[in-house]
């Protein structure tokens, strides 16, 4: 079977959480696509380079996480060279026998746009920006002023910008509590198989 979930949304919306929900659920591979733009990040040197080489190694680095990673990963994937190098391996991702999840950015619209399942993930900047304090600590105000900038820069960009699909489910975590919004996902995953199941 070929399914494959699209779930996209800016930072610490949530996307993860409920992607690797989704994932066990139904027993679907999931990839974490923002962290091919981390590897690339911070591996330094010529980013287009950097995306066409990557190796599976460059993303089981445990320094990823980390907010200089987001914030480099942010800016080299506003580079549409690093963004095309990128595709093909997310797309027979998304294709692959056993069903997908895959959440980023793009997903729904660029990458896998016949997606049988589109989610869109997202909260206020204030919750977001807590929740990624929670995390990584420091200055509050600091980690709220870089929620902003990445979602400014990745909203703004001209190639693949970050916007939901038109027939994206929106999932809001500023007002729905996780497990609300997970079992909303797995109502919408359930759903779609159905569909599939009947052939409509
Ligand atoms: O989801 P994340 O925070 O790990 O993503 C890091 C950055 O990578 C994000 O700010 C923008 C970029 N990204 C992207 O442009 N397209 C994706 N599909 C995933 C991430």
């Amino acid at each position: 079977m070929r399914f494959t979930v699209a779930i996209d949304g800016p930072a610490a919306a949530g996307k993860g959480t409920i992607g690797r929900a989704l994932a066990a659920r139904f027993g679907f591979a999931h990839l974490d696509t923002g962290l091919l733009y981390r590897a690339v990040g911070v591996r330094g040197g010529d980013p287009v380079a950097t995306a066409r080489a990557l190796m599976p190694d460059d993303l089981a680095r445990d320094d990823l996480r980390t907010l200089e990673a987001g914030q480099a990963a942010s800016r080299v994937a506003a580079i549409p060279e690093v963004r095309a190098a990128l595709v093909d391996f997310q797309r027979r991702f998304a294709r692959a026998e056993g069903g997908a999840v895959l959440d980023g950015r793009d997903i729904g619209t660029v990458i896998c746009p016949q997606a049988e399942v589109k989610l869109y993930v997202t909260a206020s900047p204030e919750v977001r920006a807590h929740r990624r304090w929670l995390e990584v600590g420091g200055d509050a105000a600091r980690v709220l002023a870089e929620v902003i900038e990445r979602d400014a820069r990745d909203m703004g960009r001209a190639d693949a910008p970050l916007k939901a699909a038109p027939d994206a489910v929106v999932l809001d975590t500023s007002v729905l509590p996780v497990d609300e919004a997970v079992a909303r996902a797995v109502a919408v995953v359930e759903a779609a198989l159905r569909r599939g199941a009947s052939g409509a």
